[in-house]
């Protein structure tokens, strides 16, 4: 227990480090001006949590530092690693494993034949993570990074039980040992957290990597100690006493010091041993708690390795064979239309329940009505289902020979299911994907909603609180029929004796909380605004570029509403046809005309910067690929546009940067074959840092910075 002194100190301490935790957040993120490096900015943090943990009942005091502040991955300090941290190459097919197996055997000048040790392990999907021990304390963890440069998450790896503070027989470790392995997350763990996620209405994750990452990642390490976050050793970087006994050796080495090792990894000789594993592991896949996407396959003799060496990035001494998607055979009951914001028709496929890797799945989209004539998708079928990585379950196809005597080719609605106006059949340019469209414009409640879902929703104003049940709602007891009609809502609820408040669903302290919510958006961001209209290919970029273009709503508005005005658009840089006949088609409506009118008397908009021309970066054509860990991609889009570069999604000679995240594939292997100069994340905002558009520049574009 601690004693009444202690606590007082505590308090003491912590109060002055809510108080200069707060000072450097506004500093950094408010005037864009920090007074410390970001590794002492999260000694702050780390000291802040320690004595939150240590003293709970101080936890109030803390919690006012925790609410500021945003952005908080741009506060990982940076981490070189002292050997990098390298990826794998692959193979899919069974039958390239003795080719993989003939190279080894000729890089080594064995003859063919001859045997190979091999240790081999399932492939874990999470995230690697290197985490340094010296004298059997661990003193730093990192995430891969770039694989030379990693982020500094020691104060969050510290709080996975999994990894020990202090190695087992810690006097016998080597001075210096990195031990490399996966962070990853159960499945039980991740379905729980996604249930606790969902109760709390907050974020749900894709699948157990994503959650595992987004846990990790985490600028308060309490938050990652709240999530069961698991670790396997399988490698290591450093060490300071050359390791014996070869790969196996090593990791029974790693176990005894009480890391965690897969207890699946097993020893083989030959492709046929290799194979065997494969198939092995492939069968118990389903019924592991943790999501593998294939095995590794690794040489065992180290000085093999030393010699065997690198190619480009990956070893030539190990590799990933990699699993094929995952697929699953259900019953399909049903098909619903469902219908979108602009008339679109989208068949949904309702299924009976099935896990596909580890995820069940009970309903998808089918695309459109070409793809369910296509493969001759019939309600009652018996459908092969198929998840891939992050990708969203599709059908592939019916199981002919399941097949009920009973089951007819379905036939896709020609009326609207909502309004039952005619519905449509649109064809792309190419003449190849049909959507067909409801022309009931804002006839159709359903795109009506839709529309009034759009324009509430975080991308558009981001109203809190009006979520799509209390649009629905609104809609439905007659109070919203438009955008405009949102912030005429206090007023008018004010009028009724039905009050808001009385409804269910609808508590004093919420009503009160989304009219708040309404009154902060009577002020927004131009290109917000023009997006929050939800014309179809006027999207993020789009508006941001009518935006640019006009300078103010009613300039906006007043040229999209006259034909001659609307012949003009087409001189906007980047604004395609697509973009322009919706617009036309937009504004010759006149409800829809009169909708975004009624919009504009609600609402100002504030204008948007204006594109630098001194910028580092000014009139720089950027790529930006792979996954931004930093910010979003459309935040990083906007950023560098505001600093006067040009953002393209394809790598030339004529690109000056491509800047590549986690995952980067072939853009990032083109600009290498050109020569053009790849940055990490990093590198673009320390290159950009001076110039970056200042947090108000931000939020026009990106809310709440
Ligand atoms: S070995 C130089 N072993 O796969 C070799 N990697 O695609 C370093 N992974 O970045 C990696 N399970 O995140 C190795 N048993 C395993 C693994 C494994 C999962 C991940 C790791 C690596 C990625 C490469």
């Amino acid at each position: 227990m601690a004693t009444t002194t202690e606590i007082a100190a505590a308090k003491l301490e912590l109060e002055t480090l809510a108080r200069d935790i707060a000072r450097h957040d506004k500093l950094y993120h408010g005037d864009d001006a920090p007074e410390i490096s970001d590794g002492d900015y999260d000694a702050l943090r780390r000291r802040l949590t320690e004595l939150e943990l240590a003293f709970p009942e101080l936890s109030s005091i803390a919690a006012a530092a925790h609410g500021v502040g945003a952005a908080p991955s741009a506060r990982f300090s940076k981490v070189k690693h002292a050997i990098p941290m390298l990826s794998l190459g692959n193979l899919f097919v069974e039958s390239e494993v003795p080719e993989f197996i003939a190279r080894i055997q000729r890089f080594l000048g064995h003859p063919p034949g001859s045997a190979i040790r091999f240790a081999a392990e399932p492939k874990i999907d999470g995230l690697s993570c290197s985490i340094r021990y010296e004298n059997g304390h661990l003193v730093r963890a990192a995430t891969r990074g770039d694989g030379e440069e990693g982020e500094d998450v020691t104060a969050n790896v510290r709080t996975i039980a999994d990894v020990p503070q202090i190695l087992r027989h810690a006097d016998k470790a080597p001075a210096v040992l990195e031990v490399r392995g996966e962070i990853y997350m159960s499945r039980a763990d991740f379905a729980a957290l996604n249930q606790r996620q969902a109760a709390a209405g907050g974020k749900l994750f894709a699948n157990p990597r994503n959650a595992a990452a987004g846990s990790l990642r985490q600028s308060d390490p309490k938050i990652t100690a709240s999530r069961p976050l698991r670790f396997f050793a399988y490698a290591w970087g450093e060490t300071s006493r050359p390791p014996l006994g070869g790969h196996l050796g090593m990791l029974e080495a790693l176990s005894w010091m009480g890391l965690p090792v897969n207890p699946l990894t097993t020893a083989c000789a030959s492709a046929g041993d290799l194979i065997a594993f494969y198939r092995d592991i492939g069968a118990r896949r389903a019924t592991l708690d943790y999501d593998i996407d294939g095995v590794v396959y690794k040489v065992d003799d180290l000085a093999q390795r030393e010699t065997l060496g690198f190619v480009s990035r990956s070893p030539r001494w190990a590799i990933a064979h990699k699993f094929s998607a995952e697929k699953a055979t259900t019953i399909l009951r049903d098909i619903e239309i469902q219908v979108g914001r602009t008339g679109s028709l989208t068949p949904v496929a309702r299924l009976e329940p099935v896990t596909v890797g580890g995820v069940v799945v009970s309903n998808c989209t089918l695309h459109n009505e070409d793809d369910i004539a296509r493969k001759d998708i019939r309600i009652g079928d018996t459908v092969t289902v198929q998840r891939a990585g992050d990708v969203i379950p599709q059908i592939l196809g019916p199981v002919l020979d399941r097949r009920p005597a009973e089951a007819r080719p379905y036939a896709f609605p020609t009326r609207c299911p909502v309004c039952q106006s005619e519905a449509v059949k649109e064809t792309d340019d190419s003449g190849e994907l049909a959507v067909r469209r409801c022309t009931g414009g804002l006839r159709c409640d359903a795109q009506v909603v839709e529309r009034l879902k759009h324009f509430a929703s975080r991308e558009a104003l981001d109203i809190d609180g009006l979520g799509e049940k209390q649009i629905q709602f609104l809609y439905d007891s007659g109070r919203i029929r438009q955008p405009a009609d949102i912030f005429r809502l206090k007023a008018e609820d004010a009028k009724r004796p039905d009050r808001l408040a009385h409804c269910e669903g609808f508590g004093a302290v919420s009503v009160e909380k989304l009219f708040k919510a309404i009154d902060e958006r009577r002020t927004v961001a131009l290109d917000r605004l023009i997006y929050s209209l939800g014309i179809r290919h006027v999207g993020r970029t789009n508006s941001l570029r009518l935006a640019r273009h006009y300078g103010s709503f009613d300039a906006f508005l007043e040229n999209a509403s006259s034909p001659t005005g609307r012949a003009a658009l087409n001189s906007i840089e980047g604004v395609g046809q697509a973009a322009i006949s919706s617009l036309d088609r937009f504004f010759s409506d006149e409800t829809s005309a009169i909708i975004a009118w009624d919009l504009g008397s609600m609402v100002s908009a504030i204008p948007l910067a204006t594109a630098r021309q001194d910028s580092p970066v000014s009139g720089k054509i950027v790529v930006f690929t792979g996954t931004l860990q930093r910010m979003t991609r459309d935040a990083a889009k906007s950023g560098a546009e505001l600093l006067g570069a040009k953002v393209s999604g394809t790598v030339s000679k004529k690109t000056d940067y491509v800047v590549a995240g986690p995952g980067a594939g072939e853009k990032l292997d083109k600009a290498q074959a050109l020569g053009v100069t790849v940055l990490t994340e990093d590198e673009w905002i320390a290159l950009t840092a001076a110039d970056q558009p200042t947090t108000a520049d931000l939020v026009t574009t990106e809310g709440r910075a």
